[in-house]
């Protein structure tokens, strides 16, 4: 942490939430709260919620939570300390300097040459496209059907005639060699000195959310290998959170997020009007970027190469996009290889079409899948029957397996009573999928017992949250180390804490994490959807039920542990006794 909780908390307080947010976002007063369309997913009812007296927000759509800073850090895509000098300057807080550790300096103080030294090589490689020196690059652009907006939007540029040029102008431009070689801009060598990789290429600047320039992606004009090359890793170039073309397409509020394979796909498809197109970035897709896409919407249409290569991938991406429990669809782009070639041949109008039609991911997987198996042979057929029933076992909701069943049985000519003899013969060998939850922390957690203790833990935490009192009546029998997950402990344990001194300030707590993931983890603690009951009895039975839950998963927890961890003794102690207590006590809310 940079800066100290005391300073983090002052500016937190002179910031008040509800002023913040109502610059983003048009709120409207509905009882206590404000409400608004939630700016991280696609709706048209307002679901997002800003509570003036807890100082946080919540959406009750797709569960994003936190406070001042958390907003900021999702809407803006601030950093921790970015949110933090943003709120600082707004409210007038003076942050010191000295603040900083030396180490942690230095890191914030590479980061920003990082960024700067890239921003420097954008500029040159812009004004060299646009310079008699870069008329092969700016042909070949043209050639590709790119007008100059859409050049100038994504910052397109053309790397130069020789390696040196570049290195020149940065260290003309007061960079030390050591920032252009760790951007990857440059390296050395005996023989040659400092040259950049980056020559007679026409550049692709990578930007992150915030359109800053952290990386490159260089294309050979013409045949010639590699076809791209693109930055290396570095502190501020990760492949697997970004996406190509997401600064654009986090605000086109489309409803949906095309996913391309290739930096001109997306080029070619803003330039047709779909601006939410994204790509990633020369590397598979991964989990990370498909949470990221979450945070605007829960719709995925694929746009991926119609080859062989293509359709694998796809495949893939279906799984990691239904992992994050986003939908899936695929568009076809046959006849054509990519979205560039078919916005070339057949234009906007057609891919719109080929929007509406595209295909739900189960569909297209089935349909792969059968090209696998000969339906002449009886065996090959049962065999791909099988393994229809197989994918099926994954949809962990009933009905919406039985929809499914019943529409694949329709097309595929297969007995609805049939097929489901054989899900269930396959669901008792290997068991049905368990419910993906709407991940409201941006962790992705399965319902195994481990998070049922972990919901009952949350619950807990919300329930105390909303009804501070109830602090007093449990406080005999909880404590933190009851909470079993290890970010549970500590926001429990700074809680419970507060309490003790009669304070209560749950958006204090969140800030206190410095990592976005366990902000948001966190935040999600505050606002899990207790039960709706509708009488006390029912309430306190819910609470009660609650409470045991927490305690027995935590006996248990630490009479596993009992062997290594001899402290865990007298936890186990305490537990039972706390239990047999609880088993007994009645816990008013009142
Ligand atoms: P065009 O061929 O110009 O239409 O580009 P494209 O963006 O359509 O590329 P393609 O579909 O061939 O590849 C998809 C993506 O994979 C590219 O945008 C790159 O991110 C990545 N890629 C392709 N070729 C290479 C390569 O040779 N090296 C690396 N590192 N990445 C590549
Ligand atoms: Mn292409």
């Amino acid at each position: 942490m940079y800066y100290s909780q005391e300073l983090i908390e002052e500016v937190r307080v002179k910031n008040d939430i509800v002023e913040v947010i109502s610059g983003y976002l048009k709120m409207q007063k509905k009882g206590g709260n404000y409400w608004a369309c939630c700016p991280f997913h696609n709706e048209k009812t307002p679901s997002f919620s800003v509570s003036g007296s807890k100082q946080m927000y919540h959406c009750f759509g797709c569960g994003a939570s936190g406070n001042v800073y958390t907003f900021l850090m999702q809407y803006e895509n601030y950093s921790f300390q970015e949110a933090v000098k943003a709120l600082a300057d707004r409210a007038g807080v003076p942050l010191p300097e000295i603040e900083y550790n030396e180490e942690m300096r230095k890191r914030e103080n590479r980061r920003a040459r990082l960024l700067e030294v890239n921003k420097e090589a954008a500029k040159f490689f812009y004004y060299q496209l646009r310079s008699p020196h870069g008329k092969v690059g700016y042909e070949y652009l043209k050639k590709r059907e790119l007008s100059d907006e859409t050049m100038h939007r994504f910052g397109l540029g053309y790397a130069g005639k020789n390696g040196a040029e570049l290195v020149e102008y940065l260290r003309k431009k007061g960079f030390e060699d050591e920032i252009i070689k760790e951007a990857g801009l440059a390296s050395y060598s005996e023989k040659r000195g400092m040259t950049s990789p980056f020559w007679n290429r026409v550049m692709y600047p990578i930007q992150d959310t915030n359109h800053r320039v952290i990386g490159f992606g260089g294309r050979v004009m013409g045949d010639g290998e590699p076809k791209y090359l693109n930055s290396p890793e570095t502190p501020i170039f990760d492949k697997r959170r970004n996406l190509y073309g997401l600064n654009y397409a986090r605000t086109s509020r489309s409803g949906n997020m095309i996913l391309c394979e290739g930096y001109m796909d997306v080029i070619a498809m803003h330039q047709a009007g779909f601006t939410q197109a994204v790509a990633s970035l020369g590397t598979a897709f991964t989990a990370e970027q498909a949470n990221l896409l979450r945070r605007y919407t829960d719709s995925v249409l694929l746009a991926y190469d119609s080859d062989g290569a293509g359709v694998k991938a796809a495949l893939r991406g279906i799984g990691i996009l239904r992992e994050a429990g986003l939908t899936a669809k695929v568009i076809n782009m046959q006849p054509y290889k990519d979205p560039d070639e078919f916005m070339k041949a057949l234009g906007k109008e057609a891919f719109e079409e080929r929007i509406r039609q595209a295909e739900n991911s189960f569909f297209f997987e089935i349909r792969i899948l059968e090209g696998q198996f000969d339906m002449n042979d009886p065996e090959s057929k049962t065999k791909f029957h099988r393994e229809i029933a197989r994918k099926l076992c994954e949809f962990s909701e009933d009905v919406e397996r039985d929809n499914y069943l019943q529409a694949v049985a329709d097309k595929y000519f297969i007995g609805v009573d049939n097929l489901r003899k054989l899900v269930a013969s396959y669901a008792a060998q290997t068991g049905l999928a368990k419910p993906v939850e709407r991940p409201k922390s941006g962790v992705q957690s399965k319902n195994n017992p481990q998070e049922n203790a972990k919901k009952s833990q949350r619950l807990l935490i919300t329930w105390v949250t909303d009804e501070p009192a109830l602090y007093e009546k449990i406080k005999k029998y909880i404590s933190a180390e009851d909470f079993t997950d290890d970010l549970y402990q500590e926001v429990a344990r700074k809680l419970f804490e507060e309490l003790e001194r009669g304070e209560y300030h749950p958006a204090k707590i969140i800030s206190m994490f410095e990592d976005e993931d366990k902000q948001r983890e966190a935040a999600a603690l505050f606002h899990t959807s207790l039960p709706q009951l509708s009488t006390g009895q029912e309430r306190a039975k819910a609470f009660h039920d609650i409470v045991l839950a927490v305690k027995k998963n935590s006996y248990e927890y630490y009479t596993a542990q009992m062997g290594t961890d001899m402290s865990a003794l007298n936890k186990v102690i305490e537990g039972k006794k706390a239990l047999e207590e609880l088993a007994k006590t009645h816990i008013s809310l009142d």
